[in-house]
């Protein structure tokens, strides 16, 4: 069955809904063979966290050689969350009964029984987890699932982010948000320059030079690239004075993740000056996200805070109108919508989203 869906994969979508009970089974989702930003890494301490990813509550902590656990949100016992409940002796206890779980999610104590010891089956369900730009990773398909499998070990890296090993650039991340909009629909946002006069006038764009030239766009490994993307904007950082023209590379990386790259202002006294933000978002519902952005930008002397500032005013002014589109769900058929030329990155990221077998918030 999985290797006729990976097949499937590369195959048009199927109509879903027709209603048959066949048709109703739920199929693997492409989506848990990849890894999700979940928290930022601080966050996680030696006490529980609850957190939410592809509709699945989920508990991070922090075992005693520092690694980040995390299992489904739920006791085995009696169903209580084991966010509610403490790391106690290096191991996560559940609130109700006190039941102990391992970093393997193996229970190792029932104080009601204290000479009882567990059998291997008594267990809650553990993902992996990483950390990496500042934030912690999880997968939901086990180990197991993925090398069942090869199509789906192939997904097995992070979001790619070529900045982050740029010692020229400093890096720092801004949210999360909690945004009531479709992942994929916060990523089309961010790939989209036409919206800078409207949303982001004075700022980003102005209503008065909302042409947007042709730029190029191409498919690459993990997604979709647009460059030759040219703005004019009014304040296109914190420290712009004057309008300036700027260039843009758009990346999508992974289907809910994507860089925006600045090149150098033509002139440029600061050879090599560039700077790039990573959007990373959590898909926590189909219709609900947690977005950070990871900011890698030249500026080693403003304040964090200031850099954090410029950032979320931009993404406060995009998110109403964000959470007013419907369908919440990117609608993959290209009917479903209307477009324009200068939509073709948006354009050319619902093709590959279709193209990965994407399920979760599209439509
Ligand atoms: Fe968790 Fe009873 S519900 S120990
Ligand atoms: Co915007």
């Amino acid at each position: 069955l999985r290797i006729e869906w990976v097949y499937a994969r590369s195959q048009p979508r199927p109509a879903r809904r027709r209603g048959t009970d066949r048709q109703q089974e739920i199929p693997p989702m492409i989506e848990k063979s990849l890894w999700h930003p979940v928290a930022q890494a601080h966050e996680v301490v030696d006490a529980p966290l609850g957190v939410q990813l592809l509709d699945q509550p989920l508990v991070l902590w922090r075992d005693p050689q520092g690694l980040v656990r995390v299992f489904v949100d739920r006791c085995p016992h009696r169903g209580a969350r084991l966010s509610m409940g403490r790391v106690e002796n290096g191991h996560l206890e559940c609130p109700y009964h006190g039941w102990q779980f391992a970093d393997s999610g193996q229970c190792v104590k029932v104080p009601a029984l204290p000479s009882f010891t567990p059998p291997p089956s008594q267990c809650v369900k553990a993902f992996e987890a990483q950390e990496a730009y500042g934030l912690v990773w999880v997968r939901l398909a086990t180990g197991e699932e993925l090398s069942a499998v090869p199509a789906l070990a192939a997904l097995a890296a992070l979001p790619a982010f070529e900045a982050e090993a740029d010692a020229h650039l400093r890096k720092l991340n801004c949210g999360p948000y909690d945004v009531a909009a479709s992942a994929p629909r916060i990523i089309e946002n961010f790939l989209d320059m036409s919206h800078f006069g409207f949303v982001h006038e004075g700022w980003l764009g102005s209503r008065d030079a909302t042409a947007i030239e042709a730029y190029a766009v191409e498919t690459t490994a993990t997604g979709v690239l647009a460059t030759g993307c040219k703005a004019v904007q009014p304040q296109s950082n914190l420290h712009s004075t004057s309008a300036a023209e700027v260039e843009y590379t758009y990346e999508v990386t992974a289907p809910y993740a994507a860089v925006l790259t600045k090149l150098p202002e033509s002139g440029t006294t600061r050879a090599g000056w560039r700077e790039s933000i990573a959007l990373f978002i959590c898909p926590v519902t189909p219709e609900t996200s947690r977005v950070w952005f990871r900011l890698a930008v030249a500026d080693f002397d403003s304040p964090d805070a200031q850099l954090q500032e410029f950032q979320h005013t931009i993404f406060c002014q995009d998110q109403p109108v964000l959470e007013s589109q419907q369908p919440k769900c990117l609608p993959l058929d290209p009917r479903a919508e209307m477009h324009s030329a200068a939509d073709r990155m948006s354009s050319a990221y619902r093709r590959y989203l279709r193209a990965s077998g994407i399920t979760f918030g599209v439509c």
